[in-house]
């Protein structure tokens, strides 16, 4: 029997018994009303099984672990020639922030970051309406998942909108510096709708299976383009934590600011973990610790 379901569940235990959740995203005030005492946690292994303890079922808002289905399909789309506008390396700096930018003249320093994301965004933007978009993110991640029932929620992405100040500072100088294709307006739409894309545990460890590379599992993308994602998300899913990420469990991962990971085990497993209390870089305190946790007894590492 495989020891997954034990140690999932004792994990799930182990998470509710100390009561320091840390605290939710408040700059999005729809998200800010969240109870931060929930964890779930789902695995999808390569054989096609699924396992799952604690508020798996739960839908939350995946926020940023949008992005790395945003830039599979911008690479799709425009292939090498989206790193004319953004880079490749590890920020250092928070999610968020606008220094960087300035001082790089407008080119992103990776995918992740919110400066990054809006560029791949406003890449898969160029040419089409927000809607069609918008319906090739929701259809890219609905068939990654093998689930028809993955939506948007309109009223978390009006919130962000109508307080997304740092947003749109980022987007005007992106355009300022003559990296933005569609208006700032246009494309933070975009934006702030596919951040709002809400899965529970379950959905998005399924949605992640393409990440795995195994050829028991349909293809969405080639594998060289797999291991690239993985690459980045490794070294950028976490942002200015990232480094202490890759320290503590060892696996490729994206987090999102509603308490969602996603992380990869090569050629074996998708792992969702959801707790909506953040820890200092903006993510998951508990998410994170369950992932050290479960990576260490599983003996999982890409080292
Ligand atoms: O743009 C933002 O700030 C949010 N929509 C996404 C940020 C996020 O998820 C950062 N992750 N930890």
């Amino acid at each position: 029997m495989s020891p997954l379901p034990d140690i999932l569940s004792q994990l799930n235990d182990d998470m509710r018994r100390d009561d320091d959740w840390g605290a939710v995203a408040s700059y999005i005030p729809e998200l800010a009303h969240i109870d931060p005492a929930q964890f779930g946690i789902a695995v999808t292994t390569a054989d096609g099984e699924v396992f799952t303890a604690g508020d798996a079922e739960t839908p939350f808002s995946v926020q940023s672990i949008t992005k790395v289905f945003t830039l599979a399909i911008a690479l799709g789309r425009s292939g090498d020639q989206l790193w004319r506008r953004v880079g490749r390396e590890p920020s250092g700096k928070a999610f968020n922030s606008i220094v960087q930018l300035e001082q790089e003249n407008g080119r992103p320093r990776n995918p992740f970051i919110n400066a990054g994301a809006i560029v791949t965004t406003d890449e898969i933007l160029t040419g089409r309406l927000p809607r069609e978009a918008l319906a090739e993110i929701l259809q890219f991640i609905r068939a990654a998942a093998g689930d028809e029932n993955i939506h948007i929620n309109d009223v978390v992405a009006r919130s962000e909108k109508s307080h997304g100040h740092r947003n749109f500072a980022l987007a005007h100088f992106l355009a300022s510096c003559g990296n933005l294709n569609n208006t700032p307006n246009k494309t933070l739409g975009t934006y702030f709708h596919h951040c709002a894309i809400e899965m529970s545990a379950r959905q998005l460890a399924m949605s992640g299976r393409f990440l795995i590379e195994t050829t028991k599992l349909p293809r969405l993308i080639r594998p060289p383009r797999i291991r690239r994602l993985n690459a980045l998300m490794l070294t950028c899913g976490h942002y200015d934590g990232s480094g202490d990420f890759a320290y503590r469990v060892g696996l490729p991962a994206k987090s999102g600011v509603g308490g969602g990971i996603l992380a990869i085990v090569p050629g074996v497993a998708s792992v969702a973990v959801w707790s909506p209390g953040l820890n200092r870089y903006g993510n998951s305190k508990k998410g994170t610790e369950a992932m050290a946790s479960l990576a260490r007894d599983m003996g999982w590492s890409i080292f």
